[in-house]
């Protein structure tokens, strides 16, 4: 792969021997949906496939960017003086948006870099394909300007470079899961504190399994920024009678007694979720850590349910492939992952029946909505690294 990647590097931008090679994955959430922005836990997990870099320096101040999975935008170029936002850089964006916050957090740039990128996460399957981009871009300036920023600091700045420059809100699990992947674990992550501790996922003879609805996620950002606003409005109101700076704070059994002053019925069904789901997350980890794979399993169906029926974020084709998976022998759990209105699910499912659920599942899937699903076997991997 990699010396395949540097002669495309060396068609493209002329021959070198100074070439430097990174990677950073992408991520699949196991349970923890839409806690990480209330302050919560979430237990997401780093996967084998992700998005390369081929790189070297430049003796002036200009940048230069090549996606082979974009190769009709051709080579994208800006001065180091130009950080801003263009439009028509199109995804070079995400890259020059991490650029953009090094050198506001005083880790300058300071020469030009010529930079191929290449990824194999499937396209806008809500696995995370632009944070892999940002956290391989910050693991390559850290390395070619010798930059003594930690990885925690990279997933931080990643984040904002999101949240400011491309202007999505998004929490910061998709970063920091990528970041700080680790092989044949997930990692839970106080999302409040940034406390974590990696888990194990060892599934007694079963395999997680994600399946692509392949449907495009239409007004994805305006939905989830609702759904921010939704859980803010709740928690100000919450404020009033309990000292809380969080939703993930609240456990359900309080919950429950001072929910009622949440005015708005809807606000009161996204706290609902956030504040159980959160409880559940907890939960399931420690089923997994006793080898209890249906318990988590269990937990699991309940935030599928939960996500659509209080947070809303599921849609027709998620719960079709879900409800799908639900219905097969040897499924022992299966939800949605990521933010929800189309994207990606994640079911575990006993080694032996693994080939009857994608057939099975990806036919009734079809027969009703006339997607067709991709499934994949997840590897887990590590986290964002120089090769
Ligand atoms: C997206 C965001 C994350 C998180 C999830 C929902 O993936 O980028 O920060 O909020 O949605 O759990």
């Amino acid at each position: 792969m990699v010396e395949n990647l540097k002669s495309q590097f060396n068609r493209i931008f002329g021959e070198s021997e100074e070439l430097h090679q990174f990677f950073a994955p992408g991520r699949v959430n196991l349970i923890g949906e839409h806690t990480d922005y209330n302050g919560g836990h979430v237990f997401p997990c780093a996967l084998s496939v992700g998005t390369y870099i081929v790189a070297r320096k430049r003796n002036d101040e200009c940048v230069q960017m090549y996606s082979l999975n974009f190769e009709e935008k051709g080579i994208i170029s800006f001065n180091i003086n130009q950080l801003e936002f263009v439009e028509d850089h199109d995804w070079a964006n995400y890259p020059k948006g991490v650029m953009k916050t090094f050198e506001d957090a005083n880790c300058p740039i300071t020469s030009g870099i010529d930079i191929l990128f290449y990824g194999n996460i499937p396209n806008g399957a809500g696995l995370s394909s632009s944070a892999s981009v940002e956290l391989v871009t910050s693991v390559m300036l850290k390395d070619l300007f010798s930059h003594d920023v930690s990885m925690v600091d990279m997933v931080k700045l990643s984040q904002k470079a999101e949240n400011e420059f491309i202007g999505v809100s998004c929490g910061i699990m998709d970063q920091f899961a990528i970041g700080m992947g680790k092989k044949d674990h997930a990692i839970l992550l106080d999302c409040d504190t940034l406390n974590y501790q990696y888990s194990p996922v060892n599934l007694n003879g079963a395999s997680l399994i994600i399946a692509n609805t392949n449907k495009r996620r239409g007004l994805l950002d305006s939905k989830y920024n609702e759904r921010r606003s939704e859980c803010e409005r709740a928690l100000g109101q919450l404020k009033d009678v309990v000292e809380i700076s969080s939703l993930g704070a609240l456990t359900p059994e309080q919950f429950e007694q001072v929910k009622d002053v949440i005015t708005n019925k809807v606000d009161r069904k996204r706290a609902k979720h956030a504040v159980f789901e959160n409880a559940r997350t907890i939960e399931a980890v420690e089923r997994l850590k006793k080898g209890d794979i249906a318990g988590f399993g269990g937990l699991m169906n309940q935030s599928h349910t939960s996500l659509r029926d209080d947070y809303e974020v599921t849609g027709f084709e998620l719960d079709t492939l879900v409800e799908a998976a639900w219905a097969q022998p040897g499924v022992i759990g299966s939800r949605m992952t990521g933010a929800g209105f189309g994207g990606c699910t994640i079911s575990i499912v006993e080694n032996k029946k693994v080939d009857n659920f994608i057939e099975n599942v990806g036919k009734t899937y079809q027969e009703k909505t006339n997607l067709c699903a991709d499934f994949y076997v997840v590897q887990i991997g590590d986290g964002a690294k120089k090769l």
